[in-house]
């Protein structure tokens, strides 16, 4: 099985002197081509550093961090950029859109620096994404026009323009309904099961217990995993229970 990603002793901290303090301390992490992992962890265990140091959002102040066989800390600005842009998607608690732009161009923008000549197919491919993730029709509507859910949609379909080989979500559902968070968690299992890599940090045990790995953080170190089957023909309240119980067993 070829590794997307391979993090080894991850240190990284914060801070001078007496109040520096070790945010990551120690972290290896493998994520495998098409792995669906869930990291979770009591608020300010460094999960979202995690995310970020994986996906070289930020450097690290000790171990390393290679995506698809290259170290990152290598990497020229430009290369790092390229790799960030082309084979990783990101989606957060809150999509980063931009309000004078309607959700179409939302989602091509960051596509047209790669494809300004092929303009009609990067079109092409939003709608379709559009259709596929239940936000076709909305194309011209001001991001203030839509709900939640559907926000978060478009943020979904930008990330996955590229076709990424990973996509890294800080609580995509974190700001949304239990039922529209439910359909969000449909519509990754969807794009896991058509082969796409996901990193998915939350507090959710409904969230996790989509993933086939939950790894499990406390103190800017991974204290215990649990590997979960692929979820197609296994209970969904099973799993989650099975999470949930983890969860509680190391007190979070
Ligand atoms: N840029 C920064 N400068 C200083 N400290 C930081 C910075 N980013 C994060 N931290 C600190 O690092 C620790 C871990 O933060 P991180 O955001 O990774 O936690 P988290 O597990 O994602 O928490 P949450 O569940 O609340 O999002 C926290 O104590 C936080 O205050
Ligand atoms: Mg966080």
């Amino acid at each position: 099985m070829k590794k997307i990603i391979v993090g080894e002793n991850i240190v990284k901290s914060f801070g001078k002197g007496n109040e520096k303090s070790k945010v990551l301390d120690g972290v290896s992490v493998e994520i495998n081509e098409g792995e669906f992992v869930a990291v979770m962890g009591p608020s300010g265990s460094g999960k979202s550093t995690l995310m970020f140091a994986l996906s070289g959002t930020d450097g690290v102040d000790g171990g390393k961090v290679a995506f698809d066989g290259k170290d990152l800390s290598v990497l020229k600005d430009k290369e790092l950029s390229d790799i960030r842009r082309t084979k990783m998607g990101f989606v957060f608690q809150q999509p980063t859109l931009l309000k004078n732009l309607n959700l179409l161009d939302n989602i091509i923008l960051p596509s047209m620096r790669d494809n300004r000549k092929n303009a009609a197919n990067v079109t092409e491919k939003a709608k379709s994404l559009m259709q596929k993730t239940g936000i076709a029709g909305l194309e011209t509507r001001d991001i203030t026009q839509v709900s939640g859910g559907q926000l978060q949609r478009a943020g979904i379909c930008r990330a996955l323009m590229s076709d990424p080989e990973i996509i890294f979500g800080d609580e995509p559902t974190g700001a949304l309904n239990s039922k529209s968070a439910e359909e969000i968690m449909d519509l990754f299992s969807a794009i896991n099961a058509d082969g796409t890599a996901i990193m998915l940090v939350t507090h959710d045990a409904k969230v996790a217990a989509r993933a086939e790995r939950v790894l499990f953080m406390r103190d800017g170190q991974i204290v215990s995993e649990m590997g979960l089957s692929k979820v197609s023909g296994s209970d969904m309240e099973g799993r989650i229970k099975k999470v949930a119980e983890k969860m509680q067993e190391i007190g979070i």
